[in-house]
């Protein structure tokens, strides 16, 4: 039974997943301290309780790049998301629409651009990453704008990949990794049936739309390997800002001075990122990250956050800190894993309830009233 957004789904989620599944979202780079501190750091903030303020009239919704949000909440680029339920970004975006809220489809998707935007109402965000392959940017991008997307969603903190120890132990890469996968499945029925059967054909949908054959999974470390690009500098990104008309995201900031950057390079938005811990282990939290940033450039730019994430309450503090919005990543991907579409939305309900109560008790009627005095004694 879900009771708790936080750890039911992600328990759910192991016992369905097949290992290797579960051990590629759960897990990060390195040692994973940067995982552990994003989740202690924020959680460890302390609310600032507020009594008898009249707190009837709460809202939660925003605005964001124009676009009116039931809450401060978006679904993030989640490579892969299609192995964790079937055609699941087709679940996922159907859910976060459901709940007025954006979904973001990620570079590396199962289901490509083609198959998940005309299954929802709101315009679609598209994540891309800075590749050696320059057509096939050039070729996601137009395809992102024939299909109606808005919101570009550019993630730079990638050059290189991030060593995932936990994906050699589980299968997902490493000596015989094709084999233990299969086992994994076996002893998986309920996700080999809903997914491993049901929900091919399992490749990465928009690299295979350009290729014009399909890009097996058994690719995408090699894919995304050896098309990182090292090379990259902001000048890189300056013929993105001229064909890419519609708000453009910079993801994965840490430091205030590249959030300047972004601003003069006239980025609409920044994420404030170290990719769920994912790549540089050792690096700031979001949390510890997150005012800096949002001292220097708050108000030339709209600031979300993720990274750590993982209840409503988590959402009230990040705005606190400074953000405009949040972006979930994991969370979202363990009740997918769970219970598809409907764990989704079942997510995002229990989210805005966490929001509610913790904007009634510290005395926030607006997202607008979130603020560091909503806070305790921060240094
Ligand atoms: C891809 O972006 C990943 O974090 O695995």
């Amino acid at each position: 039974m879900i009771i708790s957004a936080s750890t039911d789904y992600r328990a759910a989620a192991q016992r369905r997943l097949p290992p290797f599944l579960f051990h590629y979202i759960d897990g990060g780079a390195y040692a994973e301290h940067t995982l552990k501190h994003n989740v202690s750091d924020l959680s460890d903030i302390a609310l600032r309780q507020r009594i008898l303020r009249n707190m009837s009239d709460l809202s939660l919704e925003t605005e964001l790049f124009g676009e009116k949000l039931a809450m401060p909440v978006a679904l993030a680029p989640v490579g892969l998301t299609g192995m964790y339920a079937r055609r699941g970004e087709v679940q996922a975006a159907r859910a976060a629409d459901s709940r007025g809220i954006p979904f973001t489809l990620s570079t590396v998707s199962v289901c490509p651009i083609e198959e998940v935007a005309p299954a929802i109402k709101r315009p679609m965000w598209f994540q891309l990453y800075v590749l050696r392959d320059r057509g096939f940017m050039r070729n996601a991008l137009e395809r992102a704008q024939a299909a109606g997307v808005t919101t570009l969603v550019f993630t730079v903190d990638m050059p290189v990949p991030g060593a995932r120890y936990r994906d050699a132990h589980s299968g997902m890469s490493g000596p015989n990794a094709g084999m233990r996968r299969i086992g994994q499945a076996m002893t998986h029925p309920r996700w080999a049936w809903d997914v491993g059967l049901r929900g091919r054909p399992h490749d990465l949908g928009n690299i295979s739309a350009y290729r014009g054959s399909p890009t097996g999974l058994e690719d995408y470390i090699g894919w995304l390997g050896s098309n990182f690009d090292p090379s990259i500098s902001w000048k890189d990104l300056e013929w993105i800002r001229e064909f890419w008309k519609g708000p453009m995201v910079i993801k994965g900031i840490l430091d205030p001075d590249d959030a300047r950057d972004a601003v003069r390079f006239g980025a609409d938005g920044i994420v404030v990122s170290n990719h769920g811990g994912r790549q540089l282990d050792g690096v700031l939290s979001t949390a510890r990250a997150l005012p800096a940033i949002a001292d220097a450039v708050q108000g030339d730019l709209k600031i979300l956050a993720d990274s750590g994430i993982r209840n409503g309450l988590d959402v009230v503090r990040m705005l606190a800190l400074g953000a405009d919005s949040v972006l979930l990543g994991r969370a979202f991907v363990y009740a997918l894993a769970a219970q598809g579409e409907a764990g989704v939305a079942n997510l995002l309900d229990l989210i805005a309830k966490e929001m509610r109560v913790a904007m009634t008790l510290t005395g926030a009627r607006r997202i607008a009233d979130i603020s560091r005095d909503s806070l305790v004694n921060l240094a």
